[in-house]
């Protein structure tokens, strides 16, 4: 079964989206945590958790592997449901491969943007592979395909690493990343909520609910 994760650090979309009884886990970032209107990435993130007792992500600030390790060691310790979001560069390498030797070395890789980059930050132990499908969409390139590719690779060699569908930007996403076999999807509370809608839906139900005001009402 693939795990759905909510991709914002709002938390009335947090409370709204955990209340459905369908969310595994949610991934902020600092652009998340902006748009949210904080810059206290622990008190937000416990909050966060407080709500949704899944996997919740957190990103480092540092780009050398040495600051990167050093802020996994605090991020990690607010809570066993926190996951420490680390980029696919090559001081992320550097700065994964110690912290998956850790018992609580839980890791995002985030910003990868082929299945070679997924590849690596899978050897260097993290436990996501976060894939940016809209953003390789918007550059003209085929997020699909690198989903697809990174699902292959992953099971041509037993990586345990999961693939996780991020960036997602619509609902063609979502169906094409559980086609492809995506552990993870993580959206937007938007298109969380248009996975589950349809007019066909609200037109039926009005019309199953008018027809049986015709006959209860009688
Ligand atoms: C992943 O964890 C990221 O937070 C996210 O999916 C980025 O998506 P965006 O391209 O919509 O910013």
């Amino acid at each position: 079964m693939a795990e759905i994760f909510i991709d914002t650090a709002k938390i009335a979309e947090i409370k709204a989206a955990a209340a459905w009884g369908i969310l595994d886990g949610v991934t902020t970032n600092p652009t998340l945590m902006f748009r949210a209107g904080t810059a206290n990435r622990k008190e937000q993130t416990l909050k966060i958790v407080e709500i949704v007792q899944g996997s919740v992500s957190a990103e480092v600030i540092s780009t050398d592997a040495a600051g990167m390790v050093a802020e996994a060691r605090e991020i990690l310790s607010w809570s066993e449901h926190v996951y420490v979001k680390i980029p696919a560069i090559a001081e992320g390498l550097k700065a994964m491969r110690e912290i998956s030797a850790w018992p609580n070395g839980r890791i995002n890789a985030t910003l990868i943007f082929s299945a070679n980059q997924a590849y690596l930050v899978a050897r260097a132990g993290a436990s996501y592979a976060s894939i940016f499908m809209g953003r390789l969409d918007d550059a003209g390139l085929d997020g699909i395909q690198v989903l697809q590719e990174t699902r292959q690779i992953f099971d041509n060699y037993g990586l345990t690493c999961k693939v996780l569908a991020a960036s997602i930007r619509s609902t063609y996403h979502v169906t094409q990343s559980l086609l492809a076999g995506a552990d993870i999807l993580t959206m937007p509370y938007g298109v969380l909520q248009k996975m589950i809608s349809s007019p066909f839906t609200d037109v039926g139900l009005a019309k199953f609910l008018a027809d049986w005001e015709k006959v209860a009402g009688k």
